[in-house]
């Protein structure tokens, strides 16, 4: 890996997050990484605090680089791959992280048989506790899956998804998660305050309780169930906190934003594609 070029189209939210994970872990030398922004002044600002070379140039970028990761917005990709794709090549491995973007859209439209290894973390990457979810496009091998798994495993911990038709699910579930899981705590904490304790105060607590019992499920291996039935003491307070919140209908709620995260993922990737398919701008 240490031998690899990587470039990253897109140093936004994402592409930053992973920049700086590659960099922590020393994945590459800092010469080796490198990246783009839409604007000259982003670009110059990245640059600074990266470290790395910044410049506008997609196509000197996706040239040199062994190892692209496509990091722009969805309605961005296809700007960027018709930008880039007469000077990429079979050697060379794309990652995109982009939500909603299916890998056949992406080896359409670059119209050779790039490996192409789609992803999706999501924003704990930025203090390397996020989750990626993985998956091969049409021409991508294991060797290429290796590649996306060291990347983003410099940022949390990886998965791989087998199926691509599950990715809007991974999206809807994990990319979106840290949003549904800030909504929870929110709401904990007006509890809290609601029960007297000041607000500061009533976020850590919140916020801790969530991490907490994530970090019990995830080194215990458990049904989270069984985590939940040590907490609740018969008679003890956590069952009627337990029976409020089925009474208000947080378990079909939380069923129900995946699912429907899921559906919006899954409309979207179809605009996009049938743009694609009959060369609609921005695709033209
Ligand atoms: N944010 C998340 O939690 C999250 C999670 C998982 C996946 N994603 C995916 O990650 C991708 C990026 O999302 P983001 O939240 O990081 O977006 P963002 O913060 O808006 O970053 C987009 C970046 O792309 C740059 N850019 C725009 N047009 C470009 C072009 N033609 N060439 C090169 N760079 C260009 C922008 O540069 P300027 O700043 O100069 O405009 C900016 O640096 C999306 O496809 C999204 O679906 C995001």
């Amino acid at each position: 890996m240490r031998d690899k070029g990587i470039a990253i189209l897109g140093l936004g939210t994402i592409g930053m997050a992973l920049a700086a994970g590659i960099l922590r872990a020393s994945l590459v030398p800092k010469e080796r990484l490198a990246g783009t922004t839409a604007h000259p002044e982003t670009a110059r600002e990245v640059q600074e605090r990266l470290g790395i070379t910044v410049t506008t140039d997609n196509r000197a970028l996706a040239r040199e680089a062994d190892l692209l990761i496509l990091a722009v917005k969805p309605k961005t990709v296809p700007k960027v791959l018709l930008e880039t794709r007469d000077v990429v090549s079979p050697r060379q491995v794309l990652i995109s992280v982009a939500a909603a973007t299916p890998t056949s859209l992406i080896e359409e439209v670059l119209d050779r048989p790039i490996p192409v290894v789609r992803a999706m973390p999501n924003i704990p990457s930025q203090i390397g506790q996020g989750m990626t979810g993985i998956c091969a496009g049409r021409y991508a091998k294991a060797e290429h899956l290796e590649l996306a798994k060291a990347i983003f495993g410099t940022v949390g911990r990886v998965a791989l998804i087998e199926e691509e038709e599950l990715m809007d699910a991974v999206t809807a579930l994990s990319g979106s998660g840290p949003a549904y899981a800030c909504l929870i705590i929110e709401a904990l904490s007006e509890g809290g305050v609601k029960m007297g304790l000041p607000r500061k105060l009533a976020t850590e607590l919140a916020a801790q309780a969530l991490l907490g019992g994530a970090a019990l499920v995830l080194a215990s291996g458990e049904h989270p169930a069984l985590l939940k039935d040590e907490v609740t003491t018969p008679a003890g307070v956590t069952i009627d906190g337990l029976m409020a919140l089925e009474a208000g209908g947080l378990r079909v709620a939380l069923i129900k934003a995946v699912m429907a995260a899921t559906a919006r993922g899954k409309a979207l990737g179809r605009v996009l594609s049938s743009r694609a398919m009959s060369r609609e701008p921005p695709w033209t």
